[in-house]
This record gives structure tokens, sequence and C-alpha cells, in this order.
């Protein structure tokens, strides 16, 4: 973890990448969202919004640009504003996979953001990085200039030891 600009410490301490789609900004689930990982217990090490530029967009689905509903997928995240954010806690990203569900939201858990708000697989409002060499490129790629470090009072609540 050494040396890492988002890496912790602690080994099972994670940063992740979570960003709500244009959907879900447009849908006005900002705040809903943003509410659900604070109350897990999730410290927010990064917050911004931006219009993704094609560039960016192509580079964060880079895995998926062979695939039929690659052009799709970029013109639909380069539509309008998202809200990008670092998360960081024990585990964090598979927390936040936890909080988001499974892809397409009819077949989401009622409880996951998925299961409460989505009904498609591509409107499916926010995004989790899925493995941590995943979180570190698209920390990197979204939040060039590092996230915020910064020692959260509540966390020794929210932690047994
Ligand atoms: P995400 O990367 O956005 O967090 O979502 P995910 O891991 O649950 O799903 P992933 O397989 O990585 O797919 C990325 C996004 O591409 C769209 N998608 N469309 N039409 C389709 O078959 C299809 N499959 C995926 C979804 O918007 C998905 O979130
Ligand atoms: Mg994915």
């Amino acid at each position: 973890m050494k040396g890492r600009p988002h890496g912790g410490s602690v080994s099972s301490m994670q940063t992740t990448y979570v960003m709500v789609k244009p959907d879900g900004v447009q849908r006005g689930l900002v705040g809903e969202i943003i509410g659900r990982f604070e109350a897990k217990g999730l410290q927010l090490v990064g917050l911004k919004g931006v219009v993704p530029s094609e560039e960016i967009a192509r580079a964060h689905y880079a895995v998926h640009s062979e695939r039929p509903f690659f052009e799709g997928l970029i013109k639909f995240v380069t539509s309008g504003p998202v809200v990008c954010m670092a998360w960081r806690g024990v585990e964090a990203i598979k927390v936040a996979r936890g909080l988001i569900g499974p892809t397409n939201g009819r077949d989401a858990a009622p409880g996951t953001i998925r299961g409460d708000f989505g009904m498609d697989m591509g409107f499916n409002m926010i995004h989790g990085s899925d493995a941590e060499e995943t979180a570190e490129f698209e920390l990197n790629l979204w939040f060039p200039d590092g996230t915020m470090d910064w020692s959260c009072d509540s966390q020794k609540w929210v932690y047994e030891s």
C-alpha cells in the first residue's frame, strides 16, 4: 500500500470509486445515494460533479470497449453531469457493491440502491469499482490530484477496534 495516493496502511482498509451516473443525477437521487454511504459508516474522501468528456468515459469503461453496448454506454455517461465520489472504509469495495446491488435493477434486492430505485440494465444510476486494481485505476482517472486525507471522528463508533 505504501506510496499509493489513495491507499491505506491497514490491509483491509480500501478506498473505492463510486459515481452517480447521469440518470441518477437527473432523477434527483444524489442526496439519497450519498446518505446511504454515509449512514453505512463509510468515510467520504472525494466528491465532485462533472460532465464527463468522451475521453475519460472511454477510459473508464475501456474494459467493455468490445461489447455491443459500449457506444451507447459512452453516449449515456457523457450526456450530463455525474457525481464522482471516493469512499473509504474496511473492505469498502465489497461494501459499496453491496449497497449498490446487481447491474440490472429488476434483479436487485430491495434495500440496495438499484433494487430500490432501478428498473433497467442501462439506467442503473450508479457505478462502483469492482476490485482493488479497478478502484486504483478509477480513482487516479477521476481524482488525478488525489483524495482528501482527513480524520473522521465518528469512525471510532463505526469500528469496534
Ligand atoms: P458499473 O460498472 O457501472 O458499476 O456496473 P456493473 O459493474 O454492475 O456492470 P458492468 O458489467 O461493469 O457494466 C457496466 C455498465 O454497462 C451497462 N451495461 N449494459 N446492455 C447490456 O447488456 C449491458 N451490460 C452492462 C450498465 O450500465 C452497466 O452498469
Ligand atoms: Mg462494472
